[in-house]
């Protein structure tokens, strides 16, 4: 069932090696628009260390699973739109590859499309600390449009469980693709 008013939006989901498999599983459960979803070999590594889930376990969850490896796919190419792209998580790799232009992968290809085409690019970064590459990779992409969001969840909703937590930050990677959040922030004092 879909939570938010604008279910047409068509969204491909990257999730690549870095920490942070929870929230890709939140963000694909809150099952906004048609979720095309790829996950590189670490992607699924990390999500099967973090979360215990495999691949096959996401596929209710999305419209189709691409292979990374297919640069063949329809989004590979700049004639097949999507309305926004999310990297969730984005690992370091990942991120400096796309910021030197490489798209040797699908999910490295499609942000590269997304680039080129100005579509919304989302990638939700996680490393501690970063080393000054990282800082540059981002400010690059920065300037490019990308909205680049540290994967540091908030607290002033004072989330009493992990599930929470993460539900938390999901809110506000839905936030930047136009999508409602769950909750706001007194949003009764309005
Ligand atoms: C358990 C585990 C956790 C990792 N966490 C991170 C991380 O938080 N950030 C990061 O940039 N790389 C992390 N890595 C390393 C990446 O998986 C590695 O750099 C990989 O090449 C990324 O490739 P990809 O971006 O194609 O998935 C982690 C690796 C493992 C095995």
């Amino acid at each position: 069932m879909s939570d938010t008013t604008a279910n047409s939006k068509r969204i491909l989901v990257g999730v690549t090696g870095a920490s942070g498999a929870p929230y890709a599983v939140a963000f694909l459960r809150r099952q906004l628009g048609d979720v095309y979803l790829a996950l590189s070999n670490w992607g699924r590594m990390v999500m099967l260390e973090e979360t215990g889930l495999q691949e096959d376990d996401l596929r209710p969850l999305v419209q189709k699973i691409f292979s990374d490896k297919d640069l063949a796919n329809p989004f590979s190419s700049g004639s097949n739109t999507f309305d926004a792209m999310v990297i969730i998580p984005c690992s370091l790799t990942t991120m400096a590859k796309i910021a030197s232009g490489i798209g040797d992968t699908l999910i490295t290809r499609s942000a590269i499309v997304a680039l080129k085409e100005r579509r919304r690019l989302v990638m939700v970064v996680r490393e501690a600390p970063w080393p000054t590459t990282a800082f540059e990779n981002a400010a690059r992409l920065s300037r490019d449009g990308v909205i680049v969001i540290p994967a540091s969840p908030p607290f002033y909703h004072s989330p009493g469980t992990l599930d929470e937590l993460v539900e938390q930050f999901v809110d506000k990677v839905v936030g930047v693709l136009g999508f409602e959040p769950r909750k706001k922030w007194r949003e009764d004092a309005l």
